[in-house]
């Protein structure tokens, strides 16, 4: 078991990995990203991923040429790695030149991977989230490596508190978390924002929409407002790291009877028995 990094295909021991100062992730955030996550030897929903990062990179105009072999480096790269539960990164950056805000088309993309050992935060009886206003841009539906907003406003909510933000638009509706998907529960039916550009296409939003049909839930996509949200009966966060994790208070607010909600398990026991089942 060992802590790897991949750069532009070559696969190292994590801490030798070196990247060049001037690359345009660094000086930018010019690149996209994804986090996937492998249980028991295996990469958890990567196909649905790679989807995602695909379509990320279209959006940015970052269109590389080997692009198959990327995804080969990141299959191996985990093999490699040899670490059942893992937490895998890997980004795309338009590359490294001198400073300069438009690009040349001649640049090459520049690829870096790592390969931990998932961290488990050990969260059993669901989190605290704070509200903090969304000051984040048009196209939240990109996911890219522009992250000063998300990582400010989890700070704001930790410093208060909290474990995840829950972020707050102009118009007073909830987005998402700062790295999560967040969503509500009212009734029989889970409600979800919209999927506009406003908020990330989420990948484990995706697995419990199919749950819901499952389990006979309705899912909904509409706005909630902040005070719609806390008087849900019951709330949850849905992400890659955390999974499905169920939301006991809003600004220091109960949602429901201020723990975590029955359907909020329900769903979370679902998706854990598809991890194990290798259904993705
Ligand atoms: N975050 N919304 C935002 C803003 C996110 O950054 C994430 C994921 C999600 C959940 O998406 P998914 O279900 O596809 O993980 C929603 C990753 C894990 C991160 O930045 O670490």
């Amino acid at each position: 078991m060992r802590e790897l990094a991949n750069v532009n295909g070559t696969i190292c021991a994590l801490e030798d990995a070196v990247i060049p100062a001037e690359d345009r992730g660094c000086l930018f955030g010019d690149g996209v990203y994804e986090v996937v996550r492998a249980y028991q030897g295996r990469l958890w929903g990567l196909h649905r991923h790679w989807r995602r990062f695909q379509r990320s990179l279209r959006e940015i105009d970052l269109q590389p040429s080997n692009l198959e072999d990327i995804r080969g480096w990141i299959e191996q790269t985990y093999r490699a790695s040899q670490i059942p539960n893992a937490t895998v990164y890997f980004h795309l950056t338009r590359g490294a030149s001198p400073r300069n805000h438009s690009w040349s088309e001649a640049l090459e993309p520049s690829f870096f991977m790592s390969v931990r050992p998932f961290a488990d935060r050990g969260i059993v009886a669901g989190i605290r989230v704070q509200s903090v206003p969304d000051l984040r841009w048009r196209r939240c539906d990109i996911k890219s490596l522009n992250l000063l907003p998300n990582v400010l406003a989890k700070q704001q909510a930790r410093k208060l508190g909290a474990y995840e933000a829950l972020l707050v638009d102009t118009q007073g509706n909830v987005t998402e978390g700062s790295s999560s998907a967040a969503l509500a529960i009212l009734d029989r039916t889970i409600v979800a924002p919209p999927q506009t550009a406003a908020i990330l296409p989420s990948i484990t939003r995706e697995y419990v929409e199919e749950i819901a049909l499952e389990l006979k839930l309705i899912f909904q996509e509409r706005w909630l407002s902040l005070a719609q949200f806390r008087s849900a009966g019951e709330a949850f966060l849905a992400g890659t790291s955390d999974e499905i994790t169920g939301i006991t208070h809003v600004d220091g607010q109960a949602v429901g009877t201020g723990e975590v909600g029955p359907w909020t398990r329900e769903i979370r026991k679902v998706y854990r028995q598809r991890i194990e089942q290798g259904k993705d």
